[in-house]
């Protein structure tokens, strides 16, 4: 199979990714060469013989600062003059979410840049082109969880690694809403039963009910996401 998407991820602690990498759908994408995924150690680039890599921060402070040099360098090397989309993982970055994975997974080539301590000096992700990407409002230790949750996202939408791919189109954020409720056997748990219409048979009630719940749903968890989708008259919510 052809390549769909290779991604080259840059980051101080290599050794956390390999087991994700290799299970579930990442590693049969990969083993299929649908995806090709390498990971670069930033020492690498460190400077001296002790491979430092960061510095205390300009105007004082506390944590240290990723040399610019050290990351420009490393990116630079590795995905010299091709085509590549260059995202660094930073909570003070734009929100990641279902729009932006679609985007990420068509740009054939991706280099992710983890930052870890306190930054990643500003210079490097001008130098670079970078966008900067956050998973969430929250801090994170390391790049590395941002960097698995983002290439999870993405390598799942490229054509072919998902057998299902009308799961794709009715999943949470796809059309703007979070996704309906699901239930498998048995009918009855603990004296929760699944909602009759379900197996009814008659899937325009079943595709109905699903539509309701999952505006029900956005509408209780996620306010702004459901304004912003704009309900119609006979969803009666
Ligand atoms: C401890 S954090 C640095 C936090 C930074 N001083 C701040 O307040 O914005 C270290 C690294 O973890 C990563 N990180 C932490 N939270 C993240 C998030 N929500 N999204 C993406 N990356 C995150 C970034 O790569 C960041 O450079």
């Amino acid at each position: 199979m052809t390549v769909q998407l290779e991604i080259d991820v840059f980051t101080l602690f290599p050794e956390v990714f390999e087991p994700f990498l290799s299970s579930s759908m990442l590693g049969i994408a990969r083993r299929k060469g649908l995806v090709v995924i390498r990971v670069h150690d930033l020492r690498e680039w460190g400077k001296g013989k002790r491979r430092q890599v960061d510095d205390t921060p300009y105007g004082g402070g506390a944590g240290m600062v990723i040399m610019p040099d050290v990351v420009v360098s490393a990116v630079e090397d590795v995905v010299k003059d091709e085509q590549v989309k260059v995202v660094f993982l930073a909570p003070s970055g734009v929100l990641f979410t279902q729009q932006k994975a679609f985007d990420f997974a068509r740009s054939r080539r991706l280099a992710l840049v983890c930052g870890h301590y306190e930054a990643i000096d500003e210079r490097a992700s001008l130098i670079l082109n970078a966008e900067e990407v956050s998973i969430g409002d929250y801090v994170t230790s390391g790049g590395e969880a941002p960097a698995m949750v983002v290439i999870d996202a993405v390598v799942r939408l490229v054509p072919g690694v998902l057998g299902n791919v009308a799961s794709l189109l009715s999943e949470s954020f796809s059309e703007g809403l979070l996704e309906h409720p699901h239930y498998t056997r048995p009918y009855e748990f603990r004296g929760l039963k699944v909602p009759d219409v379900l197996l009814s048979g008659d899937h325009k009630k079943i595709a109905e009910w699903r539509r309701k719940e999952s505006l029900r749903r956005t509408k209780e968890r996620r306010y702004e996401l459901y304004e912003r989708y704009g309900c119609s008259e006979e969803d009666g919510l």
